[in-house]
């Protein structure tokens, strides 16, 4: 290739990878009192995506966002200092995922003030997350006194999929209008007192948000998010993602294609 050809293909190729400069940031329209620390309450055999989907749009806001709101934390809180697979019950396929903090160990931050200890930098959690799956049909008596022992103290708590079934033994529920997985909807809508199960992408009832099946948990986050931190700022972090975002809660079609029946 002569030296004329090349630089003009060297010219096509800088054009083709050019970008204009990015759209500014939308301001955070609450700056003050925003959530910063979230945790995520793992078990054996929870659904990888219910936890990931929105850990990964709290990610999106701490890498834009962490400079105005301060400095994000995250913890992941387990029974025991083991890891939790998201394999399936009686299967193998799926890896483990490690807590960074047990519950008795937050107890004990908490009966100390959070003044020493591991984690007591992070101080109280702001959020919790309690993502769903097969592990919730077995034992989670411990989960479901960890979540009871610790809402009152939460600003917000988010449930993923049958993650509500947790968070309605332990109570948050009673009285308040919420969703769940739509294909286990016959099981996971027996949980709780005075309960209204509704549709919905997902449903808040004051500072608790439950989210419908799997992938509802990251749609129910970014309204979480819009709720919180501003429609705009939860756009921006969507579209980072290049995420279809579903903006309208109580559209639902997975409803109609699982055959579920509301009212009790
Ligand atoms: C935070 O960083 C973004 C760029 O990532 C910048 O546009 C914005 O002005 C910064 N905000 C503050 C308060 O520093
Ligand atoms: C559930 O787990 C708890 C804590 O490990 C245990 O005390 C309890 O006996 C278990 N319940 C059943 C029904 O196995
Ligand atoms: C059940 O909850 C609804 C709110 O969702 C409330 O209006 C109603 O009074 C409650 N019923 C009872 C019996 O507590
Ligand atoms: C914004 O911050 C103010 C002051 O702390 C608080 O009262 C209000 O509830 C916040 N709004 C949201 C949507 O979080
Ligand atoms: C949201 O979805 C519901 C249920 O399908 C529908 O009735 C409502 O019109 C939709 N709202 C908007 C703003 O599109």
């Amino acid at each position: 290739m002569r030296a004329k050809d090349f630089i003009a293909v060297l010219a096509v190729a800088a054009f083709a990878n050019a970008q204009k400069p990015l759209p500014p940031m939308p301001p955070l329209a609450n700056k003050t009192a925003v959530p910063l620390h979230f945790g995520f309450v793992i078990f054996p055999s929870l659904t990888p995506l219910d936890m990931f989907g929105p850990m990964e749009f709290l990610i999106g806001l701490s890498i834009h966002y962490g400079n105005v709101t301060g400095k994000m934390h995250m913890s992941i809180l387990g029974a025991e200092n083991t890891p939790s697979t998201c394999a399936p019950p009686n299967s193998q396929f799926g890896m483990g995922l490690s807590p960074t903090i047990t519950f008795d160990e937050y107890r004990a931050l908490e009966a100390g003030k959070f003044s020493y200890g591991k984690g007591a930098e992070k101080g109280p959690l702001d959020v919790i997350i309690v993502p769903g799956g097969g592990g919730t049909r077995g034992n989670v008596s411990r989960e479901i006194a960890f979540v009871k022992e610790i809402y009152p103290s939460l600003k917000y708590i988010i449930s993923v999929c049958t993650g509500s079934t947790i968070l309605a033994r332990a109570g948050v529920l009673d009285n308040k209008r919420a969703t769940t997985n739509k294909r286990a909807w016959p099981w996971a809508t027996t949980f709780g007192n005075n309960v209204t199960y509704q549709t919905g992408r997902w449903v808040k009832d004051g500072n608790t948000y439950s989210t419908s099946g799997v992938s509802a948990g990251g749609d129910g986050t970014l309204g979480f998010f819009a709720d919180v931190y501003g429609e705009e700022v939860s756009q921006y972090v969507a579209d980072s993602a290049e995420w279809t975002r579903w903006t309208n809660a109580s559209y639902d079609p997975f409803a109609e294609r699982w055959g579920v029946v509301t009212g009790r």
